[in-house]
């Protein structure tokens, strides 16, 4: 490891969480890249970061502007020591409701751009000093979420290629690179902000929507102690893999939960929400 600061990389960071975790990384010291599909909203948030951190318009599905962009990023700042995948693309319905167009958005963007970051980043930091990828997956690739089917499958997806990933990297004798899985509940963010009348997105619903902070509080500890899993909150993640391991209980007790979630969503509805959340950012 060298001294100073070094070069942080997130995707999808022109709002939402991953607005948020690029100031996570900016005050753990790091000089951030914000990147977005969006330039001007990355633009927008590194400006309000301010210091080093800049940005660039980057799209997760272009793997070759992902192996530039991991690149500049590590020339910048002397090396690259993390890369946060954070884009992400929710078409809520089940499958056979989605257009093919949306299907192959959901799996380009949240699978595809997840290895093209891994891969990416893994290129500059192995025998370059080594660093951490974190993937911004979901309690959703934890355990099925019908009504957000196909997200459901993509973000299982990015827990079985990051788990791989790093039993690659093992077995290659990597053992500076570590990746890091963060499997939120609902985060009250733009992306459900405007699914409160939408009942497939119902089980998004159905915990204490979290606020971009406490992923953010999530982030900076796998940051300092990495972990392969960590599910947001932790309890939530034991009682989604317990579900998980009882499909069919699972599949029986489903129309309940849902029903939990359509009511958590009027109530927002008619109540507003609670002070900690009101500002979607
Ligand atoms: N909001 C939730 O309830 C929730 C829960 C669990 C996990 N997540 C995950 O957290 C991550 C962030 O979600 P969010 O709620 O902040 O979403 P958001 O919709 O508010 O923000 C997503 C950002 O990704 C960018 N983006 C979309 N397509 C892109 C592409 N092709 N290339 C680069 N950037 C692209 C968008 O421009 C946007 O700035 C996602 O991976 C999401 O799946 C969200």
């Amino acid at each position: 490891m060298t001294g100073g600061p070094t070069g942080a990389l997130v995707t999808g960071g022109g709002r939402g969480l991953g607005a948020r975790i690029a100031e996570l990384l900016a005050a753990r010291g790091h000089v951030v890249h914000v990147t977005d599909l969006d330039g001007d909203a990355a633009r927008a948030t590194a400006d309000r970061i301010g210091g080093s951190a800049y940005s660039s318009a980057l799209d997760v599905r272009d793997a070759e502007a992902c192996e530039a962009a991991a690149r500049t990023t590590a020339e910048r700042a002397g090396r690259l020591a993390v890369w946060v995948n954070n884009a992400g693309v929710l078409v809520t319905g089940p499958a056979w409701t989605n257009t093919a167009e949306q299907r192959q958005l959901m799996l380009d963007v949240n699978v595809g751009g997840v290895m093209n970051g891994t891969v990416a980043a893994i290129g500059q930091m192995r025998d370059h000093g080594g660093g951490h990828v974190v993937n911004i997956a979901s309690l959703a690739g934890l355990v099925a979420v019908p009504g957000e089917t196909v997200y459901s499958g993509t973000k299982h997806a990015v827990m079985g290629f990051s788990l791989s990933t790093q039993a690659d990297l093992r077995r290659a004798k990597v053992r500076d690179v570590r990746i890091s899985c963060i499997c939120p509940d609902g985060i009250w963010t733009p992306m459900l902000h405007d699914r409160l009348d939408d009942p497939e997105a119902a089980l998004s619903f159905t915990g204490r929507l979290l606020a971009v902070d406490e992923v953010a509080a999530a982030v900076d500890r796998v940051l300092d102690r990495p972990r392969q899993v960590t599910a947001v909150p932790r309890w939530r993640g034991t009682q989604v893999r317990l579900l998980d391991a009882m499909p069919g209980l699972a599949v029986r007790a489903l129309p309940l939960v849902v029903l939990q979630g359509r009511r958590t969503q009027r109530r927002l509805q008619r109540k507003g929400l609670p002070a900690r959340l009101r500002e979607p950012r």
